[in-house]
């Protein structure tokens, strides 16, 4: 093993070969504390010693140091975090409802808050209703095993986030996947699934790619083969769609859609999740939705925030406009450099940079002494022959950040500058 020991990844220790049940894989912590090992980890679980703007400060693990960095790790892609008007509207919901809900949804956890929330947010998804949850996690976990069951058959893209798969398995529903936008394969799958139960599910933007699914194809196809549809817009809500509602509006196919999810957590600034579809399945759902049912509802003061966030991010489209502008230059600059960024279509931008950890490992730490706050993604995240850097774009970028940001990346990746 000493001598490939970089070749092993957390995909090797999964099963665990230890007969101790408390204790860990036997060759684990030869793996882990082996000195390359503990470098790659050091990137992973940085502190962040400030809100997360564009510039922040972090503790770096690498050397302990505090820098000051520009933070193109986070998902805060519109500044809501920090808004003015947000921060004051959760003080206030604060005040008036105390930190926690202190219940399950179903018991004591809906205040009037939360009702009012889910309300606006199936009204602005043009849904008939919604399901807040704690985490966007749990929504997606929560929606597909309270909706699927043994016998039905749960067809993913390839590239679907961990939730929708971990609720696929926790239903029992069969899982088929197909090929990252392939329709054919989409067919063959739903070809398999035929006369069955059937759930397609599809990402709005695809969060290790930032590329889009052929939505319009896929409607097709679930309509062909009466199939229902499932979009997660984690990525695309409020930033995709003259009106921000996500890559449906953008497509404009809105009314085919049969259930979309959301998360809270990224352009809304905040922490959650939510489900909006016709009004008998939610109903339903909540009959069997363990993270809804089980869970403490999410709290009332992130909620007020998250309304206003909602207002912030609707009233008009400058900072959605701010963000596409920002996009499209960062997107330039960076191509202008000759670096492969995929498929990208969004305001996530890979930067594949190819088989090498050792490279990855080697520029995301220059850059970060550098100054930049950029997170390597590794096996088995993505590919091990398409380990690459992730850029969230935001909003708040200035032009000399974006400048500033262009011109690290340029001096570390291109011209090799240590
Ligand atoms: C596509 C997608 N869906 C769902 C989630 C889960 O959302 P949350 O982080 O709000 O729990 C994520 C988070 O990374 C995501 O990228």
């Amino acid at each position: 093993m000493a001598n490939n020991i970089l070749n092993f990844s957390l995909a090797d220790f999964f099963y665990n070969d230890n007969p101790d049940v408390l204790g860990t894989p036997l060759d684990f912590e030869k793996w882990i504390n082996h000195s390359d090992v503990r470098k790659s980890f050091s990137f992973f679980e940085q502190e962040i010693l400030e809100a997360p703007r564009v510039s922040t400060r972090i503790r770096s693990k690498l050397d302990g140091k505090v820098r000051k960095v520009i933070n193109l790790t986070s998902y805060n892609y519109l500044g809501l975090s920090t808004h003015p008007e947000v921060i004051a509207a959760t003080k206030a919901a604060l005040d008036k409802y105390g930190l926690g809900s202190s219940g399950a949804p179903l018991l004591s956890g809906t205040f009037d808050i939360h009702t009012e929330f889910a309300r606006r947010l199936a009204e602005f998804k043009l849904k008939e209703d919604c399901i807040l949850y704690s985490s966007g996690l749990g929504a997606n976990v929560g929606a597909i095993q309270g909706i699927m069951r043994k016998g039905d058959y749960l067809i993913l893209d390839e590239k679907c986030h961990k939730s929708l798969i971990d609720g696929g398995n926790l239903s029992g529903a069969k899982m088929l996947f197909f090929t990252h936008n392939d329709m054919k394969n989409l067919e063959l799958m739903l070809e398999k699934a035929k006369g069955k139960r059937t759930l397609v599910v599809v990402e709005g933007v695809y969060s290790m790619d930032g590329d889009l699914p052929r939505l319009t194809e896929i409607l097709e196809l679930c309509e062909i083969y009466r199939a229902g549809s499932y979009i997660d817009e984690a990525h695309s809500t409020l930033i995709f769609g003259e009106n921000g509602r996500g890559v449906a509006e953008h497509f404009g196919v809105e009314d085919r859609i049969g259930i979309s999810f959301g998360t809270l957590s990224k352009s809304f600034g905040g922490v959650g999740g939510f489900v909006c579809s016709n009004k008998p399945l939610i109903r339903y759902l909540k009959g069997y939705s363990s993270p809804w049912n089980f869970s403490c509802a999410p709290s009332p003061a992130v909620i007020g925030g998250l309304m206003k966030a909602l207002d912030v991010a609707t009233r008009d489209s400058s900072l959605r406009d701010t963000l596409w502008a920002n996009v499209n230059y960062m997107r330039n600059g960076l191509k202008g450099m000759g670096l492969n960024l995929g498929e990208s279509e969004s305001q996530v931008i890979p930067i594949i940079i190819g088989h090498s950890g050792e490279k990855l490992m080697g520029y995301a730490e220059s850059m970060q002494k550098r100054g930049l706050f950029l997170q390597p993604v590794d096996f088995p995240a993505v590919p091990a022959y398409s380990r690459r850097f992730r850029i969230s774009i935001s909003s708040q970028l200035s032009r000399n950040e974006m400048d500033e940001t262009l011109s690290i990346i340029e001096d570390v990746i291109i011209k090799g500058f240590r």
